[in-house]
């Protein structure tokens, strides 16, 4: 089933004050993307990977008052809290803002998953999640069992404490795995992804199964900006390299959450609505592509990090 990209409005966009954020209904212009569970997801967030712990819930409020209304955390960036903190303060309603955690690397056995899970809910300090993913894969721990830890996301989703439940560095081989062994199909897979690493072979297995495709990393931590590429187009079109490659994920339908600390760049990464790639704009970023060489991460094959 293809993940239908829809541009029904999701959340708020602009605000003056803090009267006006926590009073405004439905004007973003933030498309959403409807998952193959029925939930919609804005397709453009804000992520908090490597936000210390302390500054996370700083960051969190200067994204919601840029616009942003889904944030991604996970077990492992030890930050969730200050999440939960920066959208209590903003008096938005809970419903309006879309968060997304991740089952820390630790605790991938059901009873430790169960125990990792209530952990989150309450560092959040929210009794729900609107997504929840098993982190990485880890194919070479646990015996190679990520069915149960799936099974056990499965729980969650059917107690109403995780609307959505999804992976996230699972290669297509994994997906083939869970599609043979258990009931639901990921949501979501999220995947490192930018124009040096366009992951194309599972990043189609996921569109023609009906599971969204998550960009992590989707300027490649800054690497891809200097690109003369993405330099000389965000020259044609007047605007930064990061627009450019931001525009170019959203036009292909990607679900991105870009990461910055700096004011302006987290208003600079959500102005992404009001221009749009001209022909052949698409085509020479993804010549940029290198393959496996172009990965700033892991390779999910191999990883097995389990923090102390
Ligand atoms: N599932 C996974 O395994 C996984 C792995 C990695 C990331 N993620 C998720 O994906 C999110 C994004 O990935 P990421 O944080 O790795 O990298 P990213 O968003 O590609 O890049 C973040 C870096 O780029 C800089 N930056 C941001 N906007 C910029 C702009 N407009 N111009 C110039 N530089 C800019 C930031 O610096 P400043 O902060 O100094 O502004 C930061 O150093 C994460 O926060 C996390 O939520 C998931």
């Amino acid at each position: 089933m293809p993940v239908a990209v829809q541009t029904e409005h999701v959340g708020l966009l602009h605000f003056e004050s803090e009267q006006q954020m926590s009073t405004s209904t439905s004007t973003s212009i933030v498309p959403s993307i409807t998952l193959n569970d029925g939930n919609p997801i804005p397709q453009l967030g804000f992520g908090v990977f490597q936000i210390p712990p302390e500054d996370t819930a700083r960051a969190v409020d200067s994204a919601l008052h840029a616009g942003y209304r889904h944030i991604d955390t996970a077990e492992m960036y030890r930050n969730e809290r200050g999440v939960g903190e920066a959208i209590r303060a903003s008096g938005l309603d809970r419903e309006d803002v879309y968060v997304t955690s991740k089952l820390n690397n630790s605790y991938h056995r059901p009873a430790d998953a169960r125990h990792a899970f209530a952990q989150t809910l309450s560092e959040l300090g929210f009794d729900y999640v609107d997504l929840f993913l098993i982190h990485w894969p880890l194919p070479t721990l646990y015996d190679g069992d990520f069915v149960s830890t799936w099974k056990t996301l499965e729980e969650f989703q059917h107690e109403g404490r995780a609307r959505s439940i999804g992976v996230s560095n699972f290669q297509v081989a994994h997906l083939e795995r869970l599609a043979a062994e258990t009931e639901t199909v990921p949501a979501v897979n999220q995947i490192e992804l930018h124009p040096y690493l366009l992951n194309e072979p599972v990043r189609a297995y996921d569109e023609e199964h009906g599971i969204a495709t998550e960009a992590w990393s989707p300027i490649a931590q800054g690497a891809v900006l200097g690109d003369p590429v993405i330099t000389s187009i965000a020259r044609e079109l007047d605007r930064t390299p990061a627009q450019v490659v931001l525009r170019w994920h959203l036009e292909r339908g990607n679900i991105v959450f870009p990461k910055s600390t700096t004011p302006a760049r987290i208003t600079e990464n959500f102005d992404l609505f009001d221009f749009q790639l001209e022909p052949g704009h698409s085509e020479a970023i993804e010549a940029l592509d290198r393959g496996a060489d172009g990965r700033t991460g892991p390779n999910p094959d191999t990883f097995a990090y389990t923090p102390a």
